[in-house]
Parts: structure tokens; sequence; C-alpha cells
């Protein structure tokens, strides 16, 4: 596929306005997210971090404001964006094995007369085995711990092998461990030239994961290199927190304890 496109940016985002009720959970948000970036999507509880994910995806329909992928608008661009939800948002209790879940990347090449072809299933065994699930194949999803369920999703969403590839609090309740084996599978991703969307909570950690953060509260505050999202400035308008804690956590990453 001819991914060349006149803005070079894998996600414009324009004037985005989007809400449930009388309050917007976005307002006016603006940015374009380059390709083979690992962006990480940071700010408080409610502050619209999924939304901006069901945005780029199509999920959500603006009140104002539009989104492309890569020159197209979401709507039309389904097929190219991978996702894996924020944890509780899907209720396992119906009889699916792992291996069938990872399979479910594969739909979206497939028409729905044809079977899957034994590539397929290698893709999709070969997605398990990155997330280190190839053992708990033929077990139930739902019964799986949370971490381990996490992993799967994130196998199907490799498993589609799409463009941009968009979750929603990954590393939320995982351990640290299972947190290094998601970290390694994004950044082998980035460097196949996918481009990534991270909801992340860890402010400690988001300097060294991410090439660039998105600052919301339900406007974009700040988009950017750690180095310039991460200041007291910034992060004081968003968090409610202690201006110390902040200041500690911008000296360290201009110190350079992260990758940046
Ligand atoms: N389906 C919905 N119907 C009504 N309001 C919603 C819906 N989804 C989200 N909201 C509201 O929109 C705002 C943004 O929600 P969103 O889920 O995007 O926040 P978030 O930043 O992902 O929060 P969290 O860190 O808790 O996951 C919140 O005020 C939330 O209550
Ligand atoms: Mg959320």
């Amino acid at each position: 596929m001819d991914l060349k496109n006149e803005s070079g940016s894998a996600i414009d985002i324009s004037h985005l306005t989007v809400s449930y009720g009388p309050v917007p959970a976005l307002l006016d948000v603006s940015l374009k997210i380059p390709k083979g970036k690992l962006v990480g999507i940071i700010g408080p509880n409610g502050s619209g971090k999924s939304t901006l994910i069901k945005a780029i995806l199509g999920f959500v329909k603006p009140d104002l404001g539009k989104v492309n992928i890569f020159d197209q608008d979401a709507s039309t661009a389904k097929g190219m964006v991978a996702y894996v939800p924020q944890r509780g948002a899907v209720d396992w209790d119906f009889p699916i094995t792992v291996r069938e879940v990872a399979t479910m990347g594969r739909y979206g090449h497939r028409r729905w007369w044809q079977d899957m072809t034994r590539k397929d299933l290698r893709i999709s065994d070969d997605a398990l085995a990155k997330v280190r699930m190839s053992e708990f194949a033929s077990r139930q999803i739902g019964q799986l711990s949370g971490g381990q369920q996490q992993r799967v999703f994130m196998a199907r969403a490799l498993a589609q092998k799409a463009e941009i590839l968009l979750l929603d609090e990954p590393f939320s309740g995982v351990d640290a461990a299972t947190e290094n084996a998601i970290l390694e599978v994004l950044q082998e991703t980035r460097e196949q030239g996918k481009t990534l969307c991270v909801v992340h909570h860890d402010l400690a950690t988001a300097a060294e994961y991410f090439d660039y953060l998105i600052l919301l509260k339900q406007r974009m505050f700040g988009f950017g290199p750690p180095s310039q999202i991460l200041v007291p400035e910034l992060l004081c308008q968003v968090y409610e927190g202690n201006m110390k804690v902040f200041a500690e956590l911008a000296n360290r990453t201009q110190s350079g304890e992260s990758h940046e």
C-alpha cells in the first residue's frame, strides 16, 4: 500500500471537538502525529484520553473538526488502525480461545466467506509468541488473568498488521516483567515504521518510553518531546499536584535519565 501523503503525518487532527453531553470531552484539539513514532497520551482521569483514541478510530462522531488517517477521513480508514481497549471495557464471558482472539486480527484481511489461510494462522501465532502467550493458545480467554488478557489483545492488534496502533492504558495493572515485555513489542513495532499512540498514566516512565507526549485535559495543553511537556508550568495546569514533585520529575527528564 502506498502511504505517501502530502502532510507527511500519520494522524492529522484538526479542531476536534467531541461531546457526549453538554460539556465537551475534547475541545478544539489540533495536532499532527508523524509516522513511525511512539506517542504517549497523558492527562488526569476524565481528561478525554480514551475519547481521543475513539475519535481517531472513528468510533465517536466529532461535533466539530476532523481526524485524517494518512489523508483519509478516519471513518473510512478503519482497516489501517488497530486498537487495544482499556482494561475492563470488554467482558470476556463468552467462550472463545486465546488463539481465536488473536485470529480475529486477521478478519479484516478476509472476505466473510473465506477461511483463514495458513498464513493468517501463522501471523496470529507469531503475534501470540511475541507477547509470550503461546502456551495459553487453547485456553478460554475468560480463564486468564487481566494482564494476560491484555497481552492477548495486543496479539490481536499485532496480527492485524495495521499501520497505526492505538493502545488504551496497556500498562495498567500489569507487573514489571509484563510491562517490559509490552514495551519491547511497542518499540519493535515502531522500528517497523508503524505509528503508535498509547494512553499512559505513569509520568515517571513517560520520558523514557515515548518520542512525543500529548498532554490533555479537555483541551490539548501540550504536544512535543517529553522534555518540553514534562515541565512544572504545563503539568500544574492539568494535574492537581505538588509543584515540587513536578520540578523533580522535570529535573530528571532534562538531566538525561531518559532516552530523549
Ligand atoms: N459514553 C459516554 N457517555 C457520556 N460521557 C462519557 C462517555 N465516555 C466518556 N464520557 C465522559 O467524557 C469525559 C472524558 O472521558 P474519557 O473516557 O475520554 O476520559 P479518560 O481521560 O480516558 O479517563 P480515564 O483516565 O479515567 O480513563 C469524562 O468526563 C467522561 O465522563
Ligand atoms: Mg480512559
